[in-house]
């Protein structure tokens, strides 16, 4: 098996043979992201990390997934405190990092930011999020997440649950399930459904699936559950949101019959009560977890 990527995208720029390649790269990471194993792999290499909108786990993944390695972070994780407030653009700010590090993770809130810079500098560029465009790592650790805890990715079904207009990590996701041949259930209000594109994207590659608006009565057949946060700083009217705010809010005593996985890409804010976290399939902590072997998994790829 070999990787043929230099830069980190979008999902759709993976070959299937490229993500069985980081899925099991990432296993023999996992001792070392546990703290098992020592590694010097990436021993004197700098990653450089440019976070133009807030993140804990993407950012502080990919920090620890590098130190991990053997390597070091530099990078700012706020435009404050750097030139972008003078009034330095993307294109100038990348270039430097270029200079003083041997890889870029990039978040910003314009989609196609990531692919643009990766198009202007002469080191790997790593798409960490680009406004409601994609998320790409999110999306290999979420397959991770499936693939660890249900052993394999075949003959899968799973619901998309929430805000599936401005969600970047399900409209990654959607394409890597469309590769395996997933059935999906989409189910979000009127408002956020699934963008016409992305849903012709699917019909051209024959993947299954159906649009819902209720949840609890389409969630009962499914092998995974995965719900994620409205987000409100996409809205460009706040009375948008407030329309659909808290619209899909589960608890345990929803889910005490149920077999499904359930997962959340994160930060959560009413989508899952605090109760559920003791149920043994919820796995959004462990997903979290699972950012870093993958992560380390893409470094090691990419970093010559
Ligand atoms: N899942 C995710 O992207 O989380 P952060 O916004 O905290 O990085």
């Amino acid at each position: 098996m070999s990787f043929s990527l230099k830069n980190i995208i979008s999902i759709r720029d993976f070959k299937k043979s490229d993500v069985d390649y980081i899925l099991k790269l990432a296993e023999e990471m996992e001792p070392i992201a546990r703290s098992e194993q020592v590694s010097h792999k990436k021993d004197g290499k700098l990653l450089g990390v440019m976070f133009y909108e807030p993140s804990t786990r993407t950012r502080l993944s990919f920090e620890t997934a590098m130190k991990r390695l053997g390597g070091d972070v530099v990078g700012f994780n706020q435009k404050q405190g750097t030139s972008v407030q003078k009034g330095e653009v993307l294109y100038d700010t990348a270039q430097i990092i270029s200079q003083y590090s041997d890889a870029i993770v990039l978040r910003h809130d314009m989609e196609g930011a990531a692919r643009f810079i990766s198009n202007k500098v002469d080191i790997p560029v790593i798409n960490a999020g680009d406004g409601a465009g994609q998320h790409p790592t999110q999306t290999l650790l979420d397959l991770y997440t499936i693939k660890r805890t249900r052993g394999d990715l075949s003959n899968l079904k799973i619901a998309l649950v929430g805000d599936l207009k401005y969600g970047r990590t399900v409209h990654s996701l959607v394409y890597a399930l469309a590769m395996f041949k997933a059935e999906i259930v989409f189910i979000s209000p009127k408002e956020l459904q699934m963008p016409p594109e992305i849903l012709k994207d699917l019909e051209k590659l024959n993947c299954k699936f159906t649009i819902k608006e209720s949840l609890l009565e389409n969630i009962e057949d499914v092998d995974v559950i995965y719900m994620t946060r409205i987000q409100k700083e996409r809205f460009p009217d706040p009375k948008e949101y407030l329309k659909v705010k808290g619209r899909y809010a589960l608890t345990a005593k929803n889910l005490e019959n149920s077999n499904s996985i359930l997962m959340h890409p994160l930060p959560r804010v009413d989508e899952i009560s605090f109760d559920v976290d003791n149920l043994s399939n919820a796995m959004y902590f462990k997903q979290a977890f699972y950012g870093v072997p993958i992560r380390m998994a893409l470094l090691d790829s990419i970093i010559k």
